[in-house]
């Protein structure tokens, strides 16, 4: 199963950053990586094993945009993926068309994508649930066969309610079930859950036909993030 951490705005230093990273490296797990941008050229060349990759880039190559950073850039330092359509970046007026061009943008620099989708707000009827993902859907994957894709782009399921800063979540596992299905129909690459994970629900979802789970919070807690790995090798052996 694939493992994604999310370190968003953590750590505050780059000695932190080795600590957290020679602990997992203890976890003998393949474990990708999207620390902040400050630290990867650092991280990369210090820890081979690991994959890494950022929390988001811009859509353009090069040029006159102040403070962004070009996915030719993560690619030229050894980066390997970026994630895109984070709720965070939502939240920071970061809209679907504009993901839209962040993604093919990645796609053209050879960058794979870690696309998060996913409902703004808990919505509880089926049929309109599926109508939001049709129309997050459609802005967010425009003028794209994302089947010819399959091996540069990845979804992770992680509606911005359900995110551990949201407080409100996890996603009952019907409503994951539900999305794989219905994504399913329309991707034929990797899956993962993200919205959220940790100790005390990894169990859950291991039985559903997922490929992985973007962590956030809980891959910056050594005990709990050992706890999820050892829970998802349990799993793997016994499959
Ligand atoms: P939490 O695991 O903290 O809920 O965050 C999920 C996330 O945002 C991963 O990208």
């Amino acid at each position: 199963m694939l493992v994604i951490t999310n370190w968003k705005m953590n750590p505050l230093s780059l000695s932190q950053a080795y600590k957290l990273l020679d602990f997992y490296q203890k976890l003998n797990y393949k474990i990708w990586v999207a620390p902040p941008f400050l630290f990867l050229q650092d991280l990369i060349k210090k820890y081979p094993d690991f994959i890494f990759g950022v929390q988001n880039i811009y859509f353009e190559k090069r040029g006159a945009y102040t403070g962004e950073i070009s996915p030719w850039m993560v690619k030229n330092i050894g980066g390997k993926f970026t994630i895109i359509n984070h709720s965070e970046r939502r939240k920071l007026k970061e809209d679907l068309k504009i993901a839209n061009l962040k993604l093919k943008s990645a796609l053209k620099a050879n960058l794979i994508s870690v696309v998060c989708f996913g409902e703004d707000n808990i919505i509880k009827d089926k049929q309109s649930l599926i109508k939001e993902w049709n129309k997050e859907y459609k802005i967010l994957f425009r003028d794209l066969n994302i089947n010819s894709f399959k091996n540069k782009i990845i979804i992770a399921y992680e509606p911005s309610w359900a995110i551990s800063t949201a407080k409100i979540g996890p996603v009952p596992k019907e409503q994951v079930v539900l999305f794989i299905n219905w994504i399913k129909k329309r991707f034929r690459g990797k899956i993962l859950y993200g919205g959220s994970v940790f100790p005390e629900n990894i169990e859950n979802y291991l039985d559903i036909s997922l490929d992985g789970f973007l962590i956030g919070s809980h891959s910056l807690k050594p005990k709990n993030f050992r706890i999820i790995i050892e829970k998802i090798k349990k799993f793997s052996i016994i499959k």
